[in-house]
């Protein structure tokens, strides 16, 4: 009875240090999701997908949020692009890329986040690409002015928070993305949000500094769903698709970044049909 009791301890504690472990080499490398999402955007500029390092058995390919053929998506196009940056998620094997092509036969601001089997033992750390996901706007969208975004972001600085103690924690990201979503729904969303005093918001083309006036508290009786995210510790962002159900069935991205605890930046990506 006793070593029985002392077997089934010894069990749960191996069984929780597998679970942790597996957890922590799980992650994916910071360097090859960024390698990944540069693959993406030479991809986009060339308009051929060959340089993907796709999944053979597990890939989807969505466009404002309904799976599509990839071969006749955004990226069978090549396009000039203006402005691009990228951010990583290593806990999710994730990452969120955006960028400005404003000279092509269309305008576009898109964003895009690429999931990826996590490494196995067998895996040299090059994770494949389980899933591109994007939404793209172009004329007709949400505020829509590609040149106006163009010159709002290209002065904005999203690099990485060199100092750790000034980088926001990944409930601190999620929170921010989940209560902005929820402003809509929930009167008290907006005030539990850190606003910095100096921040900006980019909503298509239009800009409201500082980012935390003329917000929504509530109203709405559909909470903002289908909400896939990608959290960046070292960046200090968290970019958040979703459906932006609480005004229509729209394909939306919301990224925010937070330096030294506060929101320093918004920017969102809405497409106005379904
Ligand atoms: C993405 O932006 C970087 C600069 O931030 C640039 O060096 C690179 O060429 C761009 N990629 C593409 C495909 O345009
Ligand atoms: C590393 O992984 C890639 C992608 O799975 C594969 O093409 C390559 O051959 C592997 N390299 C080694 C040295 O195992
Ligand atoms: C396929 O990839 C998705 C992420 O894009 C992942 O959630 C899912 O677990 C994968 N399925 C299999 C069978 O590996
Ligand atoms: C509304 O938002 C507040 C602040 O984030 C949160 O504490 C509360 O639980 C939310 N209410 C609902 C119904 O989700």
């Amino acid at each position: 009875m006793f070593n029985g009791l002392t077997t089934t301890k010894a069990l749960w504690a191996l069984l929780w240090a597998a679970c942790h472990i597996s957890r922590a080499t799980a992650q994916c490398s910071r360097d090859a999701l960024l390698a990944a999402a540069n693959s993406y955007l030479e991809a986009q500029a060339s308009g051929t997908t060959t340089g993907l390092q796709i999944s053979g058995d597990n890939f989807t390919y969505m466009e404002n949020n309904k799976k599509a053929d990839i071969a006749k998506g955004l990226l069978s196009q090549p396009l000039k692009l203006d402005l691009n940056r990228s951010t990583a998620d290593t806990v999710a094997c994730a990452s969120y890329t955006m960028f400005i092509s404003t000279t092509g036969s269309k305008p576009y601001v898109v964003g895009t986040q690429i999931r990826h089997q996590p490494p196995d033992g067998s895996a040299n750390g090059t994770a494949s690409i389980t899933m591109i996901d994007t939404v793209r706007a172009t004329t007709g969208d949400l505020f829509f002015n590609a040149r106006q975004t163009l010159s709002y972001i290209e002065k904005e600085d999203w690099s990485p928070i060199a100092d750790a103690a000034r980088r926001p924690g990944r409930d601190a990201l999620r929170h921010a993305g989940d209560a902005y979503l929820d402003m809509w729904t929930n009167a008290t969303a907006a005030g539990s949000i850190p606003w910095g005093t100096d921040c900006e918001r980019v909503e298509g083309s239009m800009l409201t500094r500082p980012c935390g006036q003329t917000l929504p508290r509530g109203g709405s009786a559909r909470a903002n769903g289908q909400r896939r995210y990608v959290i960046d510790e070292v960046v200090g962002s968290v970019d958040v698709l979703c459906e932006f159900s609480s005004l229509g069935a729209w394909p939306d991205s919301h990224e925010i970044r937070i330096v030294d605890g506060k929101v320093k930046y918004v920017h969102t990506i809405t497409v106005m049909r379904q």
